[in-house]
């Protein structure tokens, strides 16, 4: 079985990108066959700084390194790397379509403030890039947060529909969304998700240092009352402290109740915040070890190699399909 999924190497990532992206990929290692990527052509459909790219891309691939996962069993690369990405784009665009694509969550948020006659169209055909990335590994399994369900669900209708009329080509992919800490939502503003574009207060980043990270959870909003329970609709603020602490220990969000029982808001928060600091730390101190050491460049270097050769492989049957070899 085959497994891919990747992050966009854009703003500062977040403990949201952890619990429900990045913390979920290793554990596939020992027994899939597994494509892990940096969605630096992604990174493209709003404006980024160039340096800024170039950092996000070498931290992300750290912090991949530092979430567990073996350059010697997984492979790890960079999307532009690999041109085949661009070129089954060229092709699968044709198989989407506008009203589709006019519909998806992502791109509605992201192009309802901008200037109509601005938005880039790489903007609007995010998906079939990201079905293009899907599709270039043949992966059966697609780990990623809720957010990006809407995004394959797409890529599932465009197997069905490319298939039909070319033969059993592409192959069917499935989203995988992590029960516990799909939706990591904001400490300050537990209505919105905790986000890489926020501003700031309520959002936990990654290379935040652990004294600010303490206090970010202890100044989290809770709710009325003092019990501690799960209930999205009464108890958003403590139903996300709850989510983080489970996803974080690996235990259920009913033992983590059953835990916090009697506990008062304060001491249930200081408990949080040591089990995001005691993840977070070592994991930075891995990752900026990763940069240092040069260990970032020749894992992207060895990835593009072996992702190129797959890749080749399922554009080769796309081609033939089609007819353009
Ligand atoms: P992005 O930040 O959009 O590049 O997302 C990278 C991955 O992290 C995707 O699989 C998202 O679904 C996931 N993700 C982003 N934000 C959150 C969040 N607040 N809670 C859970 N998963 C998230
Ligand atoms: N769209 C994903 C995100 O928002 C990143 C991504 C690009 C992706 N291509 C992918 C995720 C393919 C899974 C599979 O972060």
């Amino acid at each position: 079985m085959r497994v891919l999924s990747g992050i966009k190497p854009t703003g500062k990532l977040t403990l949201g990108n952890y619990i429900g992206a990045l913390k979920n990929f290793s554990q596939y290692q020992s027994d899939h066959d597994v494509f892990i990527f940096i969605a630096d052509l992604h990174a493209l459909t709003l404006p980024i700084d160039p340096e800024e790219l170039r950092m996000n891309t070498r931290l992300l691939t750290a912090f991949y390194l530092a979430a567990g996962l073996d350059p010697n069993r997984v492979t790890i690369f960079k999307q532009s790397d690999v041109s085949a990405h661009a070129e089954l784009n060229a092709i699968l665009q044709n198989y989407l379509y506008m009203g589709e694509l006019s519909r998806m969550t992502q791109f509605k948020e992201k192009s309802q403030n901008m200037d109509g006659n601005a938005i880039g169209l790489g903007l609007f055909t995010y998906p079939v890039l990201m079905a293009s990335d899907i599709l270039l590994y043949e992966a059966n399994i697609v780990p990623v947060g809720e957010d990006q369900i809407q995004h394959i669900e797409i890529t599932r209708d465009l197997v069905v529909r490319f298939n039909n009329r070319y033969g059993k080509i592409l192959v069917m992919p499935e989203p995988i969304v992590s029960t516990v800490g799909k939706r990591i939502m904001s400490l300050s503003d537990p209505s919105i998700k905790m986000s890489k574009s926020e501003s700031g207060k309520g959002d936990i980043y990654l290379t935040d240092d652990l004294t600010v990270i303490r206090k970010k959870i202890m100044s989290a909003v809770t709710d009325s009352g003092s019990e501690i329970y799960v209930d999205e609709e009464k108890k958003p603020g403590i139903t996300n402290l709850l989510t983080i602490y489970a996803a974080l220990t690996d235990k259920s969000l009913d033992d983590c109740v059953k835990k916090f029982k009697d506990y008062r808001y304060g001491d249930f928060k200081k408990e949080v915040a040591n089990v995001v600091i005691n993840t977070l730390g070592p994991f930075q101190e891995k990752a900026y070890e990763f940069l240092k050491s040069g260990e970032v460049d020749r894992v992207l270097r060895d990835g593009a190699q072996k992702a190129t050769i797959i890749a080749n492989q399922t554009l080769k049957k796309v081609k033939e399909a089609v007819g353009l070899l």
